[in-house]
């Protein structure tokens, strides 16, 4: 039975300004909703330019639960399609990634489609003349993502012609995938390495929000990062410490530390912490590193870009990315108690080779599914999906800092450990979550 797709109020009836109903965790019907109208008229990151670097090249993944392929156009453009025959719906690529030449060919019936989509071939194709299949849907070949935007590499999709402008719908939050970029000599950013694939048995939600509670870490990670601050206790404080430590040892900072920080969110759910400074900031310096970027850059602007050391960004509601660790994490939501969490890793083009291995030996210790740090996470995100099935309390509280001032602001910039960005997060979920025609109500 229908609840929630044809009843506004029940929809708004979820979302309060400082709770919300725990059915937006573990309702199927919402889940399902929640691909087909924010996943879909959202812009979803779908993967970065550097993993198609080459006319055929290819990667396939989803959007909004529906399965897509990024592909390198003959003409050197990036294109989205889906992936499905227009002949009788198969799947035309099973690989994760690979070059397909000039065309995909389907292994049913080897219909085949340019790399942007359009028909090119059909065998015996003389059985179609006279009939109707070429003013079809199937004569239209494969169905082309219309609305793809690649910002400094970061390739993003809506799938609804429905939907905000990509600029219109990140704004200012853009400036975290710059900083990023800009930490580059060379500006750019490259995909080093897979992937690492970590299937999360819990909503999508749980991992995003967790992205910027800063409440957290000196609890769940007590046992990871407490224990390497213990044992680096005794050292002197001149003692150069080794790579893990320095990446361990800030995640049980204080209370104090975390709110210090600051949290600063954006209209549509976009958020990042870290505002004045972050676990990342108190990182060695890496030889030649920093005259490298002085030297494409100027003295200030590379000292803008080093002491810009954002702690997690929220790119609502696909993308979570670490500047100052050039790794991202990608959500992909599976269904209403299961996500899938992709960890990658960047290079920055031009810079010393230490700066990728601080990446990935970061990915290893926190994001991976081999982490100590992510599995503290991952057990309280299955706390909570379990937990929340408890009768007697239908509710969330995100109260931590509320003020009814925050409203409607469009760019704030608070207490670290206010829970604003999970409340601001759940105010554009609503919006989009609404039928098109209520959006605006
Ligand atoms: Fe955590």
């Amino acid at each position: 039975m229908s609840r929630y797709r044809d009843d506004p109020e029940a929809l708004r009836a979820l979302v309060q300004d400082d709770q919300v109903h725990r059915d937006v965790y573990i309702d199927d019907e919402l889940f399902a909703l929640e691909m087909e109208r924010l996943w879909s008229r959202t812009w979803v990151y779908v993967g970065h330019t550097s993993q198609v670097p080459n006319p055929g090249d290819y990667f396939t993944t989803d959007i909004a639960a529906q399965p897509v392929i990024l592909v390198r156009h003959t003409d050197g453009s990036v294109r989205v399609l889906l992936n499905r025959c227009a002949h009788k719906g198969a799947r035309l690529v099973s690989a994760p990634t690979g070059n397909t030449g000039k065309f995909f060919r389907c292994p049913y019936h080897a219909w085949s489609y340019t790399t942007d989509g359009a028909l090119l071939a059909i065998p015996l194709k003389k059985g179609y003349d006279g009939t109707r299949m070429m003013e079809c849907e199937a004569g239209r070949g494969m169905t082309a993502v219309r609305n793809v935007e690649v910002y400094r590499g970061f390739v993003f999709a809506r799938l609804s012609d429905d939907g905000p402008g990509f600029r219109e719908y990140f704004g200012d939050s853009l400036s975290s995938i710059d900083n990023m970029a800009d930490r580059s000599p060379e500006g750019e950013l490259e995909i080093a390495g897979g992937v690492l694939r970590y299937r999360h048995n819990c909503n999508w939600k749980m991992f995003v929000e967790n992205l910027n509670d800063t409440m957290h870490p000196m609890v769940a990670h007590e046992s990871s990062a407490g224990t390497a601050k213990k044992l680096w206790a005794d050292k002197p404080a001149d003692l150069p410490k080794p790579m893990a430590i320095e990446q361990f040892v800030p995640f049980a900072s204080s209370y104090d530390f975390f709110d210090s920080m600051g949290v600063r969110v954006f209209e549509n759910g976009h958020s990042y912490t870290g505002v004045n400074f972050s676990i990342h900031s108190s990182y060695a310096s890496v030889p030649g590193y920093e005259d490298s970027l002085k030297q494409a850059y100027g003295d200030e602007r590379a000292a803008k870009i080093l002491e810009t050391a954002r702690h997690n960004t929220v790119y609502y509601p696909s993308l979570t990315i670490k500047g100052a660790i050039q790794a991202i994490r990608v959500a992909r939501p599976i269904a209403a108690d299961e996500t899938i969490v992709e960890s990658w890793t960047f290079r920055l083009k031009g810079a010393p080779d230490q700066l990728l291995a601080r990446t990935v030996m970061y990915t290893r210790l926190i994001n991976s599914p081999l982490s100590v740090v992510g599995h503290d996470d991952l057990y309280a995100y299955r706390a909570i999906q379990e937990g929340l099935h408890a009768e007697g309390n239908d509710w969330v509280s995100l109260h931590r800092n509320f003020s009814p001032e925050e409203i409607g602001k469009a760019d704030l910039t608070t207490a670290g450990t206010s829970e604003i960005s999970m409340r601001n997060q759940f105010r554009a979920w609503l919006r989009y979550m609404l039928p098109a025609q209520e959006t605006t109500a």
